[in-house]
């Protein structure tokens, strides 16, 4: 539909976590006029949910180096170093301004430091916490005090639809479907020099995920139907040690921090066996990959729908202290942990790619920027670090403030047509097509067509899709299960596109079929990337091709759409 209003902006930011509030506040403070949209309120994306922390080198004996060997093993030799490096070593000052900002970490009562633990994959203590367990809730608080503090102009319950692009092919702002938000409902328009996306995740997608209802996948749906190039979108992170609710369980699941394990908790089987002493040498610290595969195998093995976390020798104090979020989830589902093991299995938490971008941010698309989650920097590879994600939203925002500012030092390698997919093996990044049935034909070109053009999808078919891609594409993947899901996800589009042919229209358009339409792209991209990529690496996991192959797959999947979709 036609926008019925329309914003001007210097920048429009989409989204409102840690990067999107971070890109915001620095343009501001340059002297930009900037629009922040987001989906539901401006607290209630990923951030938010956040326990553990965020890692950088700030404790004594800790350099950016060490940081930086850490991130590179986990992962998986897809990082890009350059990438990496720039997260680590300007990852401390950034969180000191964040600081300044006003966020309150958590500090030594007397010498006032900042207390760090530790989590899978880091040979140190480096992860600064907040609350005990609510990093993300107080980053968040102080990032949104200081957005209406500056006057920023906000818009909330606001979907993305669509880029909106000038003559030359440049980002020109964003459509938009927002709703009660009194004279700017409706569908409408933001139309501004540069596009921040900050959307963050897509974790929806599947069943049962640690992310909110929000995360689905809009910001990387939006790029690939604006022609922008998206990287590495097979490697899904699962959490470990999420709560387990029951095999019915679906949607938002409680997440018990990889801190628990960081502060001294094992992970045991029915029979009390810690099943990861010998898998690794961190045991239970181990990346994040490596500790869901070693509970995927026990339950396999032990024919059991989850594994425990035991933590009662922390006692309540330390509980109560320290992990005060996870204690009260547990308790309203009625397990103490105080008293007894966690039961625990791996759930959708983080998806290592997105949208491929420059070190300054920049996309394929010139004036649209990518941020955070949404993005793929090249600093998570096959697998991301723990706690990096906070890190990476804030480090390359203030990149990417830089460099709208036109304060960025011009360095022709980071253009994006050097950086970001660098040929890591000696042979170029691959171009995944999605298969016989392109991810172009399984979804639109534009979310809300004609009749006559592709279909809007139902907002029920949310779950199947769901149910689809966590039978299919979940934690244990193969030939046949993809192929499996790529077949049913495209019959998803097909009844629909029948049903338009048919009736001539769509599903009502608004933002439960817009959001089931996003997931469907996404989902169906992932798919072919997963099943282009023939090998086992980070959190991927190929069961029919069970080996890491650096011969052959040392290389980046890079997918755009065509033109015509296709
Ligand atoms: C956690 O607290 O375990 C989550 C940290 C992360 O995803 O980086």
């Amino acid at each position: 539909p036609a926008p019925g209003w329309a914003i001007e902006a210097d920048v429009v930011v989409v989204g409102s976590g840690v990067a999107g509030l971070t890109v915001a506040l620095r343009c501001a403070a340059a002297g930009a006029k900037v629009t922040v949209v987001t989906k539901a309120r401006l607290d209630d994306g990923s951030t938010r949910w956040a326990q553990g922390g965020i890692a950088a080198a700030l404790g004594e004996g800790d350099t950016p180096e060490q940081h930086l060997d850490d991130t590179l093993v986990a992962g998986a030799g897809l990082c890009d170093e350059r990438a990496v490096r720039t997260l680590v070593t300007e990852g401390p000052d950034a969180v000191r301004r964040l600081i300044t900002t006003g966020a309150r970490f958590d500090a030594d009562d007397h010498t006032g430091e900042i207390l760090l633990t530790r989590e899978g994959g880091h040979h140190r203590r480096r992860i600064a916490h907040a609350g005990g367990d609510a990093t993300g809730a107080e980053i968040s608080r102080a990032l949104v005090e200081a957005v209406r503090a500056a006057g920023i102009d906000t818009v909330e319950n606001a979907l993305v639809l669509d880029l909106l692009k000038d003559g030359s092919g440049r980002a020109a702002g964003v459509t938009l479907h927002v709703m009660g938000e009194g004279r700017r409902d409706g569908v409408g328009a933001v139309r501004a020099d540069a596009v921040v996306l900050a959307t963050g995740g897509m974790g929806q997608i599947f069943s049962a995920t640690t992310n909110p209802a929000v995360s689905t996948g809009d910001g990387v749906a939006l790029a690939l139907r604006a022609g922008a190039e998206v990287s590495d979108l097979e490697f899904v992170q699962f959490h470990p040690t999420v709560l387990w609710l029951g095999p019915e369980a679906e949607g938002q699941q409680p997440l018990v921090s990889e801190a628990v394990r960081g502060e001294g908790a094992y992970l045991v089987d029915a029979d009390g066996v810690r099943f990861m002493r010998g898998q690794h040498e961190l045991a239970e610290l181990a990346p994040r990959d490596i500790v869901a595969k070693g509970i995927m195998r026990r339950m396999r093995e032990r024919g059991a729908e989850h594994m425990y976390l035991d933590a009662r020798h922390f006692g309540a104090r330390m509980w109560e202290r320290r992990f005060p979020t996870i204690l009260a989830a547990c308790r309203a589902h009625g397990i103490d942990p105080v008293t007894e093991p966690i039961p625990v299995a791996p759930a959708a938490h983080y998806a290592s790619g997105g949208v491929r971008t420059d070190l300054r941010g920049r996309t394929t698309v010139p004036g649209l920027y990518a941020c955070g989650e949404v993005a793929c920097t090249g600093v998570h590879g096959a697998n991301r670090l723990a706690s990096n994600s906070l890190l990476e939203g804030l480090v390359f925002a203030e990149r990417i403030a830089d460099d709208i500012a036109g304060r960025s030092a011009e360095d022709p390698a980071d253009d994006i047509a050097a950086g970001g997919a660098e040929d890591l093996a000696g042979r170029g990044p691959e171009h995944a097509a999605a298969g016989p049935r392109s991810a172009g034909t399984a979804a639109p070109a534009r979310p809300a067509p004609d009749a006559g053009g592709p279909p809007l999808l139902a907002s029920e078919s949310r779950y199947e899709i769901q149910h689809i891609m966590t039978h299919g594409a979940g934690v244990l993947r193969s030939a046949e299960s993809l192929a499996r899901a790529a077949d049913r996800l495209d019959r998803v589009h097909d009844d629909a596109a029948e049903e338009l042919r048919r009736d001539g229209k769509t599903a009502e358009p608004g933002v439960e079929t817009w959001e089931a339409t996003n997931l469907h792209l996404v989902a169906r991209v992932l798919v072919a990337a997963a099943l282009r990529r023939e090998e086992t690496r980070g959190c991927h996991w190929r069961e029919d091709r069970p080996e890491r192959d650096d011969a052959a797959w040392r290389r980046h999947l890079l997918v755009t759409l065509r033109p015509d979709g296709a």
